[in-house]
């Protein structure tokens, strides 16, 4: 109970630090652990010194990566949440908004408004923006899902749609998760109704179509349960191998890193990260978080700290691993309970907005104190 109250105190004052809100606890000082003492020491001195204590986008730079989070639209009248995504990340990627059902809502009928917003508030907060997503099974619009396509049709909606939006960002995005989920568990295609129709080939179309675009962007494919060595992340290095060799422009692998306790860290990440950068490819973990089953106990969450270490610390050795990304940064906005009931507490900061262990080690894993 004391051990809790304490951690708690050492939350709330690291929090106030980390949102620039002032002075930290110090009427609390004496109760806590020497190196809790001593780094708000540090803290106060670097306050009173001009400095502000660096975030997790400043860790992340040392390292030359950017330290991220999702955001979506309905959250950003929340001015609290706003201002600690601003000031904490240096990359932003919208959760929905850029997905085919916000973006072309009829056919040909283009709306980009929710994209926009995301966009616009990353450049107010110098961050960057991950485009997602271009070709997904799932969020389409029902006047393509309601009917059937033949295969010239489908191409060329496809490929109408990729444009029309990696023009609309063309510069304002610096990646997009092209194809999303492309393969299922056992490493083959997912039958998607691009897959259905066009076959395989879809995917390289569709990274040939974005690149037409936008020659600048990073073109990505991103999945989830790919983090370790497996049939899936098989697939998607023998993929990746092929359009290499197809000089298709491909040049990211997004490893989603949607984690959960119950069923273990994928150990061999970093190796698994490296024989993509082996490729010629950048990886990035564009969707982290880690949920439990509830309720989150100080054990679990304190495990869940050791997995945001461990990741970061993966990526971090990796060398073209260039970033992470959580799906989202606070469990007030986790998608984890409305998806998996019984599930949450996925992110590193609380449904108040505070800081939990897991902040702390990804503050550590990125060398900070
Ligand atoms: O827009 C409607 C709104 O009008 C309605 O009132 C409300 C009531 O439920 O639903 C709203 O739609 C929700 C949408 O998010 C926008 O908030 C959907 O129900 C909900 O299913 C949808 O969930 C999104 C999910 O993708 C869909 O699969 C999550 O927010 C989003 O975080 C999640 O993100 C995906 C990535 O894109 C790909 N990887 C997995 C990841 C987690 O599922």
């Amino acid at each position: 109970m004391r051990k809790n109250r304490l951690r708690l105190a050492g939350a709330v004052a690291a929090f106030v630090v980390a949102a620039g809100l002032g002075a930290g606890s110090p009427a609390q000082a004496s109760d806590r652990p020497a190196s809790e003492r001593q780094a708000s020491e540090q803290e106060a001195s670097d306050r009173q010194a001009g400095d502000r204590q660096p975030t997790l986008a400043d860790l992340a730079q040392r390292h030359g990566r950017y330290f991220g989070s999702a955001t979506d639209n309905p959250e950003l009248t929340d001015g609290p949440y706003v201002a600690l995504l601003g000031s904490e990340f240096d990359q932003i990627t919208p959760g929905n908004g850029m997905k085919w059902y916000a973006t072309e809502p009829e056919q040909g009928v283009f709306d980009f408004s929710q994209g926009d917003e995301v966009v616009n508030l990353a450049r107010a907060n110098r961050q960057k923006v991950r485009g997602h997503t271009l070709v997904w099974h799932s969020q389409l619009p029902e006047w393509l899902t309601a009917r059937e396509w033949t295969a010239p049709e489908l191409r060329a909606v496809l490929k109408k749609h990729i444009q029309t939006e990696v023009r609309h960002y063309r510069g304002k995005v610096f990646a997009w998760d092209v194809v999303n989920e492309a393969f299922n568990e056992d490493g083959t295609y997912r039958e998607t109704v691009f897959y259905k129709t066009l076959g395989p080939g879809y995917i390289a179309d569709a990274l040939r179509w974005a690149h037409q675009a936008d020659p600048r962007v990073k073109l990505y494919l991103n999945d989830y349960n790919i983090e370790g060595i497996g049939p899936k992340s098989d697939a998607y290095h023998r993929l990746a191998k092929e359009l290499k060799a197809q000089r298709v422009p491909l040049h990211g692998i997004g490893f989603q890193a949607h984690l959960a306790l119950q069923y273990g860290y994928p150990t061999t990440l970093e190796d698994n990260l490296r024989r993509f950068s082996r490729l010629g490819l950048d990886t990035a973990l564009t969707e982290v978080d880690v949920r439990m089953q509830l309720p989150a106990t100080e054990e679990k969450l304190a495990q869940q700290a050791q997995w945001y270490r461990d990741l970061t610390e993966a990526c971090l050795a990796v060398r073209r691993c260039v970033g992470v990304t959580l799906w989202d940064y606070t469990d007030k906005y986790s998608w984890i309970p409305a998806f998996f009931p019984g599930e949450g507490a996925a992110l590193p900061w609380d449904e108040q907005l505070l800081p939990k262990p897991a902040y702390f080690a990804l503050r550590e894993a990125l060398g900070g104190r």
